[in-house]
């Protein structure tokens, strides 16, 4: 069956085929939305053909995807995805919620949510019989496709900014990936990388810049929709008070902002195959030093104007987010809304998953800082059921973490020396 029918331009409406454009709307640059045949799908699957599938990883939506699962079994590629969601009781009495859980994308092969757009880049690759991929990356992106790269044997190029933190670079170089550092800013590898691609024809990763990156993302959603509705059958069973109609509010950090649009993108397909019956709410969180996007959703406009980059949250630093026009509208079609967090609150939130036994590094405990502003502001309500996505492992940035907490005490080994401390 062939799912994947085209791109559409999220700016201008263009409809191409599959093999015409690669990239971006030749005619403004617009970000492409792929296109699949739902007919066709819907005649074949039911959301049960899907949810019975013993494959426990992102590819047993393959029918929803517009790459088949690659060849081979069992290797980091073939297991980027269906990711925990635990429960935050203790989190939610503080912050007056009725419920509250967390996705935690630190799970994946190479402990970010970018594994799963890596791992559909890849799979692509292989089917445009790609020799080489590259990737701009401030550090997830780029150990994503290092990590799904080295899975199978596909050369990958990765262009960081030399700031990126140790861990991720270590990340790129131990999965064997050429990794180039680049004096300057993630926008300046982003550029780079898009330059040295039409150069050399190496296929280019580049996050929102290449479609098949969202199509990734939106597998994050699709679990999302199997473990709401197993969470509401639970409710039904034991009469819970909570209205099956209150939608689930989604909190999700932003920089390029590709990840709340993948994840909008997979709702849709949902909707457009009639297998959801509402549309969740998807809040966006973008830290106060690098919140182009929010700025333009605060301004009521799809103008994304360009920032100079400065948040601890090195994920998402980025002075001119690259999926921008999708990000404002992931918020505004699903009656969410954009919220900003300065350093101190991402920090502060870093600290407060840690002690429910979550690790998350700076970008990823930014929507938890968001959530947390919004109970604050009412934005979010007692009763309305919120996931708040972790999208990165704190082991990633040490440096950032060790920030986040008071630095340990050295003593002498003696029992004396314990007493004078405690
Ligand atoms: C851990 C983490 N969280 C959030 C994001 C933001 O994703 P996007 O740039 O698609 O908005 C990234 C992107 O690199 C990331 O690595
Ligand atoms: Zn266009």
């Amino acid at each position: 069956m062939t799912k994947f029918t085209g791109y559409r331009c999220s700016l201008c409406g263009t409809e191409y085929l599959p093999g015409q454009v690669t990239y971006t709307c030749p005619k403004d640059g617009g970000n492409l939305d792929i296109e699949l045949d739902y007919t066709a799908i819907k005649k074949k699957f039911q959301p049960e053909d899907i949810t019975s599938r013993r494959d426990f990883s992102l590819w047993r939506y393959e029918p929803l995807l517009p790459v088949n699962v690659p060849k081979g079994e069992a290797t980091p590629l073939h297991m980027a995805g269906w990711t925990p969601v635990f429960k935050l009781p203790r989190l939610a009495d503080k912050l007056g919620l009725k419920h509250l859980w967390l996705k935690d994308e630190s799970r994946n092969p190479s402990a970010s949510f970018k594994d799963r757009a890596s791992a559909i880049v890849v799979a692509r690759a292989q089917e445009i019989k790609a020799e080489i991929v590259v990737t701009a990356s401030t550090g997830n992106a780029g150990a994503a496709l290092a990590c799904m790269s080295a899975a199978i044997g596909q050369k990958a190029i990765i262009f960081a900014p030399k700031s990126a933190p140790p861990a991720k670079v270590a990340q790129l170089l131990i999965f064997g990936a050429k990794v180039i550092l680049v004096d300057g800013t993630y926008d300046d590898a982003f550029d780079l990388t898009v330059k040295a691609a039409d150069e050399f024809g190496w296929y280019c990763r580049n996050t929102g810049y290449n479609p098949f990156t969202a199509e990734g993302k939106k597998t994050a959603a699709f679990e999302i929709w199997e473990w709401w509705m197993e969470a509401h059958r639970d409710w039904h069973k034991k009469d819970s008070p909570l209205d099956s109609h209150s939608p689930l509010t989604v909190f999700v950090s932003v920089g390029d902002g590709n990840i709340i649009s993948g994840i909008h993108k997979g709702f849709k397909d949902l909707v457009a195959l009639g297998w959801i019956p509402n549309m969740p709410r998807i809040i966006g969180v973008q830290a106060e030093g690098s919140a182009a996007i929010a700025n333009a959703f605060n301004a009521g406009t799809e103008k994304i104007t360009p920032v100079s980059a400065t948040t601890l949250a090195d994920s998402i630093s980025v002075d001119l987010p690259r999926d921008g026009v999708r990000a404002v509208r992931a918020a505004k079609e699903t009656n969410g809304t954009y919220i900003i967090v300065p350093d101190s609150e991402i920090l502060k939130a870093i600290a407060e998953l840690g002690k429910m036994g979550i690790f998350a590094e700076p970008a990823g405990a930014t929507a938890y800082a968001g959530l947390v502003k919004a109970t604050a502001s009412g934005v979010v309500g007692s009763d309305d059921p919120v996931l708040v996505m972790n999208t990165g492992s704190g082991l990633k940035d040490v440096k950032a973490a060790m920030q986040a907490v008071a630095a340990a005490p050295i003593i002498e080994p003696t029992l004396a020396a314990i007493k004078r401390i405690l």
